[in-house]
């Protein structure tokens, strides 16, 4: 999978040696780094608690990551009341001199992007290339966004003199304060992402990363620190999402969210607004249960390779992971044979290794989840690769588990309908691209969608008829994740999203903030 490096790498012209000694270089240096102490950052200071926790290595648990302070509510309190302070200041800076703070982030970014990558790789598991892409992510979120906001003049319009006297100015305007809250897959573009979304557009924040991933999160407050942002305006409280994450949403004067993650927690968020009459926005990018469809005028080398990685990528731990698959009726045995084939090739290792494709899962529960899944598919249909853990003694204690294909299984079934988050993907015959397309809907997710086809008319009837954000043709390189800021606006339709506006695209800054119409007769 080397190849998919260059587009990676291209960026800083590193030949692939070159990212291969930097990458290895910087895991031995984050190694040394790592067991340390961290604390919660309020108000522009370190805050320790009574109460810490430990966060134990993606690909091996008998390293320790670090231990955190864990936040509460007293401290959710204090940041957001740091946050409300900062605020007047902060929205009454020039746009062009918010948007300096993230372009300037951007930049050390890019000069620490090795340490960053290598971090992430040993907190949360993901292989070099998916570590690597999840900086450059939050990279392209800094700079586009930045740039984007800079040349829409922070959404401030003059429109005139409607009538001879009447001086009128339309703009947007942030809410106050944001709570941002992010997952553990992505954890430092969707952190990096939402934020920029909320401080570069005048709001202040709080920001509670996932309790796996909390170092790339003290990371990145420490790179905007140096950045220049001022006190307060973003602050980072650690800790679970029932000690930290709710009341921070409950909190009064949080205005607003910035939400990404499972369908259940982002709907409760809602729901818990809407409950306590907070009319700020609610902006949660939610699960997906991503369809290809596979036509008899396929590409099948492509469609192979698309359906493979897309599905066994950072081991299914994509809300964009392919994750059924509807394939015409006379090449499913070929298609799906040949799917058995390469996946069991695919390399299960450690996250930092060379050659790893499938890194570990995130957690016990994770597993456990896996585990379960895999025995229901046992007896509800067939599994015809993986369903167990890998036996490798030369593998450290964590969570290696085998990607696994499955089949026989109705396509009503909860293993085809539920997102499940683990390398687990349901192959299901289709007669023609109509029963691809009704089953690929029959879904209340609508994030990701795939196709491969070589036939013109089945192509655009396809992109006409799937419900879905993201829509892919014949792309063998992943299939149905691996979209580019924005090249790519990423977000979901259905329960997959709750404001339809795309992560990465020209609408996404606009949620931020609120409209007002100023008219002054002079
Ligand atoms: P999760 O929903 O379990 O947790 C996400 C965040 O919410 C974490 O920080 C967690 O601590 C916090 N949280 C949990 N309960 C909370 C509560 N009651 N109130 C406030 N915050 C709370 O998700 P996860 O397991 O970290 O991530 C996987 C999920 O994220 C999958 O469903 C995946 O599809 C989704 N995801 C979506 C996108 C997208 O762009 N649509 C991208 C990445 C991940
Ligand atoms: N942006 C990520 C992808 O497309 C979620 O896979």
């Amino acid at each position: 999978y080397e190849d998919e490096l260059t587009h990676l790498t291209h960026k800083q012209n590193d030949s692939l040696d070159e990212f291969h000694r930097s990458y290895e270089a910087a895991v031995e240096s984050v190694k040394r780094e790592l067991g340390e102490f961290y604390t919660l950052e309020i108000d522009g200071e370190s805050v320790e608690t009574d109460d810490h926790f430990p966060v134990e290595a993606a690909g091996d648990t008998d390293v320790t990551i670090g231990e955190f302070a864990s936040g509460g509510e007293e401290e959710v309190d204090s940041a957001v009341d740091a946050a409300k302070n900062a605020f007047p200041d902060w929205e009454a800076k020039d746009p062009e001199e918010r948007a300096e703070v993230f372009t300037q982030a951007a930049e050390i970014m890019r000069e620490r992007k090795f340490e960053l990558a290598a971090a992430l790789s040993l907190e949360n598991g993901k292989n070099r290339t998916e570590a690597m892409a999840d900086v450059d992510e939050a990279i392209d979120f800094l700079d586009f966004y930045s740039r984007e906001f800079t040349r829409s003049n922070g959404y401030q319009f003059d429109t005139g003199e409607p009538t001879p006297g009447q001086h009128t100015t339309n703009l947007l305007r942030p809410y106050g304060v944001f709570a941002v809250i992010s997952p553990f897959n992505f954890p430092m573009a969707l952190l990096v992402g939402m934020s920029t979304g909320a401080l570069l557009t005048g709001n202040t924040a709080v920001v509670k990363p996932a309790s796996v991933t909390p170092l790339v999160a003290q990371k990145y407050l420490e790179i905007l620190d140096e950045a220049g942002i001022p006190d307060g305006v973003i602050n980072l409280v650690l800790g679970s999402g029932r000690d930290v994450g709710q009341p921070l949403v409950e909190h009064e004067d949080v205005k607003g969210v910035a939400f990404t993650g499972s369908r259940e927690v982002g709907l409760g968020i809602q729901e818990t607004f809407m409950d306590l009459g907070k009319r700020g926005p609610v902006i949660a990018e939610l699960g997906g249960k991503n369809p290809v469809i596979v036509s008899d005028e396929a590409d099948l080398d492509d469609a192979v390779e698309g359906v493979m990685k897309g599905a066994f990528s950072f081991s299914g731990q994509k809300c964009s992971a392919t994750s059924r698959v509807y394939v015409y009726d006379d090449i499913i045995d070929e298609f799906t044979d040949r799917l058995v084939a390469e996946t069991e090739k695919l390399d299960v290792g450690r996250p930092e290794d060379r050659e790893t494709f499938i890194s570990p899962l995130i957690d016990d529960g994770a597993l456990d989840h896996y585990l379960t899944i895999s025995e229901q598919a046992r007896e509800d249909g067939t599994v015809l690769t993986g369903g167990a853990e890998v036996s490798d003694p030369d593998l450290p204690d964590a969570r290696y588990v085998e990607p696994t294909v499955v089949t026989d299984i109705p396509h009503e079934h909860e293993l085809a309908r539920e997102e499940h988050f683990v390398p687990f993907l349901t192959v299901h015959p289709v007669s023609d691209l109509d029963e691809g397309v009704e089953k690929s809907n029959d879904s209340e997710y609508g994030l990701c969608a795939g196709l491969f086809s070589t036939d013109d008319d089945e192509i655009d009837r396809w992109f006409t008829d799937v419900e879905s954000g993201m829509c892919y043709v014949n792309r063998s390189q992943s299939a149905t994740t691996g979209a580019l800021v924005q090249a790519q606006p990423f977000g979901g339709w259905k329960f997959s999203g709750t404001t339809g506006k795309f992560a990465g695209g020209y609408w996404y800054l606009q949620q931020f903030m609120r409209e007002q119409s100023r008219t002054h007769v002079k």
